[in-house]
């Protein structure tokens, strides 16, 4: 499969969790993790994530001009039923090109409200979206941000190349309907991925910088 190298980022609490079981907004962690993100965000020339994340974490997906970012990365942002939210931040600031990808949507669909805001409507399967940032788009890298339902489907393709967690020791949330990485409970992934840690960096604050890289095996 043809695609960009794909980067996850998630801060998890001590037990794994990545947010609650209401979804609530992802602010468990420190000013750190957050320049760490942004950090990361400037090596990609895309950000993903799913609707789910968009809407609780109220993100603009761009890198602050503070930063002296070299591009803004486009935004993409994914669903299956394709309805956003006209009025969200994503539409209304500036930053890199929006792409909406709408995988499943109802026959009646109508791209036009999204084109009209400056957006790029995609109908196909994720895996032909990630194709297409890679061959029409140069897209090389692509960082996902979440949220454990869109990052499950990526892991499913077996298409996640690095992993950045910020694990906070210092929280725990608990309970079987908080999401972990790859979203709620639920069967298990069809084959184990490994990965090998390649930087592991405890801070003062409790929280631990650590990066993964996956392991290809002979049959990947
Ligand atoms: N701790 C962290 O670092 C972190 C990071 C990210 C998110 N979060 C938290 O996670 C929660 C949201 O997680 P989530 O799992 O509900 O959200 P999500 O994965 O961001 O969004 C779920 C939605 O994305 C779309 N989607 C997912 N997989 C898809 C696929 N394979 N193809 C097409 N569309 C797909 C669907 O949209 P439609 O319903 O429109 O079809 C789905 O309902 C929030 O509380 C957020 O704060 C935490």
């Amino acid at each position: 499969m043809t695609r960009p190298r794909i980067l996850i980022n998630f801060a998890i609490t001590a037990d794994g969790k990545t947010s609650t079981r209401a979804k609530d907004p992802a602010h468990f962690t420190s000013k750190l993790d957050l320049h760490r993100l942004l950090e990361i965000r400037k090596r990609a020339d895309a950000i993903l994530v799913g609707r789910g994340t968009l809407e609780a974490d109220e993100m603009s997906m761009t890198i602050p001009a503070e930063l002296k970012p070299e591009i803004q990365p486009l935004r993409c942002v994914v669903s299956r039923g394709g309805k956003f939210d006209l009025s969200h931040k994503v539409f209304n600031t500036q930053g890199g090109t929006v792409h909406l990808l709408s995988s499943d949507p109802p026959p009646e669909y109508n791209p036009r409200p999204y084109q009209n805001a400056g957006a790029i409507v995609h109908q196909c399967p994720l895996v032909d979206f990630l194709h297409r940032l890679r061959t029409e788009y140069n897209v090389e890298t692509l960082l996902c941000e979440g949220g454990g339902s869109l990052v499950r489907a990526l892991a499913e393709l077996d298409a996640i190349d690095e992993v950045n967690l910020t694990w906070a020791t210092h929280t725990i949330f608990g309970g079987e309907n908080a999401p972990s990485i790859t979203g709620a409970l639920g069967p298990h992934l069809p084959a184990s991925l490994e990965f090998a840690l390649t930087h592991f960096e405890p801070l003062d604050n409790g929280e631990v910088f650590l990066t993964y890289e996956r392991l290809k095996t002979s049959t990947t």
